[in-house]
């Protein structure tokens, strides 16, 4: 007999109205709200394996065993997943990341959506997308937004606790078709996660609590516009709301800044072609890599804008992605 196994695969998701800061840091509760685009590109495939035999879990990363605070997050995941299934086996995690893990293009996010989908199935866990939703949360909290195909809007979840576990989680909404070119300004591993700088971010800045109400304002005003498929409306919250993020990570101590001068070009780059009728709106994570919000219909010419502009940098086209998955057998 075989072992219960099964494989999922994962996008990662770019958010144009950002999560930044946890209520509750143990259940990966939000301050906030957050709403993304789930990406075409990038996938995260991960099979889970259960092994009566072991004394651990296992997680290969790309062909590469991983021990650690990488096994450590994994394991701590998974004894949640067993937890609920009254399955104690331990598992051979295998993971295949096709993005750049720790460069802030959201490999934890497509990573947790993966593993939650395929831990879900082989640990006979429910796999509609509410419940993979509220789980993947607890790996990474974008990793919720994995789960959903397109324009995903996270909730916060209401109330505290066992109510808002049960109510934060992503689903999709209805928008206008839209599309990303990333400009990978550096792939290397960030100085500092997100995880660690957002909690930072929440205990020092000064303005935490204005970008706390201010994005949960954008996040209403997103969802009118998108629904009213108002693009221009779509692209100036976007930018606005990331560079509210950066502002209030800046206001750190001690000080955080994650834009490098590249990132702050790609930015003015975005304001001149808007001036020159191509409309696109600049948004980063936390790192130094830009996302270019364009139309769909835009992408290649917007791509091409940029090449022009950067011929240094790569340009990563992206189209909005599926849902987490599972696929057949391993
Ligand atoms: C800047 O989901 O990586 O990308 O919940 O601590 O794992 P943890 O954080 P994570 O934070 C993502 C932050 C962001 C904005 C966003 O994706 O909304």
């Amino acid at each position: 007999m075989t072992s219960p196994h099964a494989t999922a695969v994962a996008h990662p998701n770019l958010a144009l109205i950002k999560y930044w800061g946890k209520r509750d840091h143990d259940l990966v509760l939000p301050c906030t709200g957050s709403l993304s685009l789930t990406l075409d590109v990038f996938p995260t495939r991960t099979s889970v394996r259960l092994d009566p035999e072991l004394t651990n879990d296992r997680l290969i990363l790309n062909e590469e065993e991983v021990t650690g605070n990488a096994l450590e997050r994994v394991r701590s995941f998974l004894d949640i997943v067993r937890e609920r299934s009254g399955q104690a086996a331990y598992a051979h995690v295998e993971s295949r990341n096709s993005v750049p893990t720790g460069a802030g293009l959201a490999s934890s996010a497509s990573g947790f959506a993966a593993l939650a989908t395929a831990a879900s199935s082989a640990y006979g866990l429910p796999t509609d997308s509410t419940a993979l939703s509220r789980l993947a949360r607890r790996g990474s909290g974008s990793a919720c937004r994995s789960v959903i195909a397109d324009l995903a809007v996270w909730h916060a979840g209401d109330g505290e606790g066992h109510a808002a576990d049960a109510t934060s989680y992503a689903e999709q909404v209805p928008g206008p078709r839209l599309a990303m070119v990333i400009a990978v300004v550096s792939a290397a591993q960030k100085s500092i996660s997100s995880r660690v700088a957002m909690k930072l971010t929440a205990e020092s800045s000064p303005f935490f609590d204005g970008w706390v109400s201010g994005t949960t304002a954008d996040l209403d005003d997103m969802q009118t516009a998108l629904t009213a498929g108002d693009y221009t409306r779509v692209g100036e919250l976007t930018e606005s709301n990331a560079l509210r993020m950066h502002a209030a990570i800046n206001g750190t101590r001690p000080a955080i800044r994650y834009l490098a001068p590249t990132s702050v070009a790609l930015f003015d780059a975005a304001a001149e072609l808007r001036e020159d009728g191509l409309e696109v709106y600049a948004t980063a994570d936390a790192g130094p890599n830009v996302a270019i919000l364009c139309r769909e219909d835009d992408l290649e010419r917007t791509r091409a804008a940029f090449a022009v502009r950067f011929p240094d940098l790569d340009l990563i086209a992206a189209r909005s992605g599926p849902g987490a998955y599972l696929t057949e057998g391993e």
